[in-house]
């Protein structure tokens, strides 16, 4: 099984805890072209009444609400969940101290314990290609949406970021393979044919958005963070120096182009 969709390598080492996803937030906070927060841009494109109930899955640390925390309707229910444990923590953690009171559970996406009709909107941020069974998750998401009730999923396009592996597999031509068994399955590019078998009304927003990173670290502990890539931490040092080499090569950037977007459906 591709660890892109393994629920226990995920829940147990990727995201045991926040710190390997926060590591690749690091670089594209720091390097992003764009600099208009995606967490802002997420929450601008949610098209909701000030009353409603919301469901979050795949929440993560909860930086989504952490980061608009000053525009949230005081009429949102929000629930936030995840399959992981510590991630859930982390969320209540880094929710805590805001005004607004969160609900928090523990979800897998493919089983969410809720009576239909549940929610005026479901949320799956860059969270979707990890679901192993997306037919179950979305006949799931579709029972606990109310009739017209939305639902938004934000993932990358094919060539996100695809100059990444691209120099991993000059550092060392063997780690290729891993990129190449963990391709993604749910993207810009075919999300469309997945979602309109249980939804309607789809919109596909797109962020334009690029990095140029002029710093060897952010971008070595990103590539290490990541499970697509392959690194081992014993090679950090060598392939800082091959990374220090190639920028020096490119007159101290390294160019790699993002594409993230969001679905959103109806119900
Ligand atoms: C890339 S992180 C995104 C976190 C957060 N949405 C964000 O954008 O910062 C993916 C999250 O989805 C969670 N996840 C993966 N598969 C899941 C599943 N089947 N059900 C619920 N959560 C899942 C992981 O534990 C992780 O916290």
């Amino acid at each position: 099984m591709k660890k892109l969709s393994d629920s226990n390598y995920l829940q147990e080492h990727q995201y045991k805890d926040p710190t390997k996803l926060n590591a690749r937030i690091r670089l594209h906070r720091q390097f992003s072209t764009n600099t208009y927060s995606w967490f802002h841009w997420v929450f601008d494109h949610l098209e909701l009444p000030p009353e409603c109930r919301l469901l979050e899955l795949g929440c993560g640390p909860g930086d989504l609400w952490v980061e608009n925390a000053h525009r949230l309707p005081q009429g949102w229910e929000i629930t936030l969940s995840d399959f992981s444990q510590g991630m859930l923590e982390h969320a209540r953690k880094n929710t805590l101290p805001l005004a607004h009171q969160f609900n928090l559970e523990i979800i897998d996406a493919q089983e969410i314990p809720y009576p239909a009709y549940s929610f005026d909107a479901v949320i799956a941020n860059h969270m979707f290609y990890h679901v192993s069974d997306r037919k179950e998750a979305l006949e799931e998401i579709q029972c606990v949406l109310k009739p017209g009730g939305r639902a938004y999923f934000a993932t990358v396009g094919e060539c996100h970021m695809a100059e990444l592996p691209a120099l991993v597999a000059k550092f060392d031509p063997r780690l290729a393979t891993q990129h190449q068994a963990e391709r993604v399955d749910f993207t810009l590019e075919n999300g469309t044919a997945q979602l309109k078998e249980w939804f309607s009304g789809l919109k596909l927003h797109r962020q334009e958005n690029a990095l140029l990173v002029t710093e060897i670290n952010p971008l070595v502990d990103y590539v290490l963070s990541s499970l697509k890539l392959g690194l081992q931490e014993e090679r950090r040092g060598e392939f800082a120096d091959f990374l220090a080499k190639e920028m020096a090569g490119s007159d101290g950037v390294i160019f790699i182009n993002k594409e993230n977007g969001m679905f959103e459906v109806m119900r």
